[in-house]
């Protein structure tokens, strides 16, 4: 029996936790099995992992090949598991040496081509895996820029298996800067000073601001509520680092890109008639933050029309 391990993470909301793949190659009726809970997503994963081994030219074992995916008791979703799977494999096999993995965090989604797709949720799986003491997280390339927002952890980038495979088995490295990536400007698009008049409405959503209190806007139509609830955000102080940790890992585990740490409290103002999920937000295994979510430590404005 040949044996190989390799970590990523799993993600249950917000809450990331290092999962373990260990890989063994027994001889018996070649297949392939994953066990510890995956869901259909994760299933399919050994698909991708082995029409993109075969675009590198490596075999994938005539043998019986089982995936494990520890702790077996936590359910595992997603489709970033591919770059963890397919370098336990590649260790069992002895093709790449263990040395490296032993300190790195894998984390990327494998096309049958080989390429290395972006993955939902790397901002907090990268956190989690800087909080476990790893040294090195391995990313898509196209996420660098978002995993070196974490401080004390080593980010390579690969944008396809071969490169993974020689980063392995110690070749330097292709850099990748997170192109783009500058940090916003911090312009604040909209302004108190648009809003003519109201001095009532704006010293109640000044009020606000400085107290952190709900507030209620009430007037006919076109009288500049939505106008001013905007405003608020650009009222409330910007966020500290740990406050924009918070925020920027929501908007990534919506998918929604991160250009750099959000710094700007967020203004979330979902439709009238979103649904339930779509504001408390939801979903099985890898649940889908809602407008709620997405406007923490920030501002949500709601509106009732009549
Ligand atoms: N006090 C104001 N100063 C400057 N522009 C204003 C003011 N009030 C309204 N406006 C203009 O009218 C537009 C409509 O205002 P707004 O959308 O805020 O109204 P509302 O009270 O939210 O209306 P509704 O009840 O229909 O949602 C604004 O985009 C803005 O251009
Ligand atoms: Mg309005």
């Amino acid at each position: 029996m040949r044996l190989g391990g390799a970590a990523s993470v799993g993600l249950v909301g917000l809450e990331a936790t290092i999962v373990e793949v260990e890989v063994a190659v027994v001889s018996g009726l070649p297949r392939t099995v994953i066990v510890g809970l995956p869901d259909a997503a994760l299933n399919e994963a050994r698909e991708r992992c082995r029409a993109a081994i075969a675009q590198v030219g490596l075999p994938w074992p005539a043998q019986l090949v089982t995936v494990n995916l520890s702790p077996a008791t936590l359910p595992k979703a997603g489709s970033h598991y591919d770059l963890a799977i397919v370098s336990a494999l590649l260790s069992a096999m002895e093709e790449v040496p263990p040395g490296r993995l032993a300190q790195s965090v894998l984390l990327g989604e494998l096309a049958l081509d080989g390429r290395v797709r972006p993955v939902r949720g790397l901002l907090p799986a990268v956190l989690a895996a800087a909080r476990e003491g790893y040294g090195h997280v391995i990313v898509p390339a196209d996420q660098v820029g978002e995993a070196r927002l974490v401080e004390d952890v080593e980010v390579v980038g690969v944008s396809c298996l071969a490169e993974l495979v020689g980063v392995l088995r110690g070749a330097a490295p292709v850099v990748y800067e997170a192109e783009g990536r500058t940090p916003p400007p911090e312009v604040r698009s909209v302004d108190m000073a648009d809003v003519a008049g109201q001095l009532e409405a704006r010293w109640a959503v000044e009020v606000a601001a400085a107290g952190g209190h709900h507030l209620f806007l009430k007037g006919p139509p076109g009288v500049g509520k939505t106008l001013l609830a905007e405003r608020l955000p650009g009222l409330l102080p910007e966020l500290g680092q740990a406050e924009a940790l918070e925020v920027s890992a929501i908007r990534s585990v919506c998918g929604l890109g991160l250009d750099g740490l959000v710094s700007v409290p967020p203004f979330s103002a979902p439709h009238h008639s979103a649904s339930v999920a779509a504001l408390v937000g939801g979903g099985s295994r890898m649940a889908m933050p809602g407008a709620v979510s997405l406007a923490h430590h920030g501002v949500l404005f709601l509106y009732k029309v009549r």
